[in-house]
């Protein structure tokens, strides 16, 4: 078995995982996404589940085979995975990294939108999706440990410690997009939490997730009795 080589010290731990991107439909061929790859939100569920945590991932669609020992439920919109993630409540952490669409078409259209001849293009009106990580972070069930990421373009550490504090949750692992490439394989963030900031040098998805497995771990470990 794949666990017995490691510590199964996250045994008992029930813990879920968002991953990917969401997909937000327009009309029957057409919808809004954001990018991502799932490949973080993969690596982190299959390092969590490898020593022991029974792992729920609620996956927007993406092309990656589900982790070994990882039960994982297919959403397409964020109103989905809203749902899926607090149907799923209580866990002792959840782990947010899927690429959560922030807006959706306020209506969905029944049909395929036509071109019409010289007429303008359509607009599209825009409504707010609900904050998932914001949602699980002042849950009255909210889990032990809730870990966000962010993902930014600029200012990367006054805006990640902002968002930490708006959403309410303990980590946050934040990102600069603009350095790295969606759906590379290596990553670099920021590590924030409410005593401070440790940056993280550039490694692969697969090593970031197992750092984030071990701070999980002894999370836990220094919670428990
Ligand atoms: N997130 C979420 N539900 C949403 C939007 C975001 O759960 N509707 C989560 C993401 O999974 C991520 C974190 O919130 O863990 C930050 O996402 P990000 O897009 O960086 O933050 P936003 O609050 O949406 O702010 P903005 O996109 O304006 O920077
Ligand atoms: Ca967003």
């Amino acid at each position: 078995d794949i666990i017995s080589h490691k510590q199964a010290d996250l045994k008992g731990r029930r813990i879920l995982v968002t991953a990917g991107p969401t997909v937000e439909p327009i009309d029957p061929v057409r919808f809004i996404s954001n990018r991502s790859s799932g490949l973080q939100g993969y690596a982190i569920a299959e390092a969590l589940a490898a020593r022991g945590a029974e792992v729920h991932l609620i996956s927007g669609p993406v092309s990656l085979p589900t982790p070994p020992h990882v039960t994982r439920i297919n959403v397409q919109t964020a109103q989905e995975m809203y749902e899926a993630c607090l149907a799923h409540l209580p866990v002792d952490a959840a782990i947010c990294v899927a690429a959560v669409s922030d807006w959706r078409a306020d209506t969905i259209q029944a049909h395929k939108i036509k071109k019409k001849g010289d007429e303008a293009a359509p607009t599209l009106s825009l409504v707010e999706n609900p904050d998932i990580l914001a949602t699980l972070s002042h849950a009255e069930q909210r889990p032990a440990l809730v870990v966000g990421f962010a993902a930014e373009t600029t200012h990367l550490q006054d805006y990640a410690q902002q968002k930490r504090q708006k959403k309410g949750c303990d980590w946050l692992l934040a990102n600069d997009v603009s350095k790295h490439q969606f759906g590379g394989a290596e990553n670099q963030v920021l590590f924030l939490t409410g005593s401070g900031v440790e940056p993280w040098p550039e490694m692969s998805k697969q090593d970031l997730a197992q750092h984030l497995a071990d701070k999980i771990a002894s999370f836990f470990h220094q919670e428990a009795p």
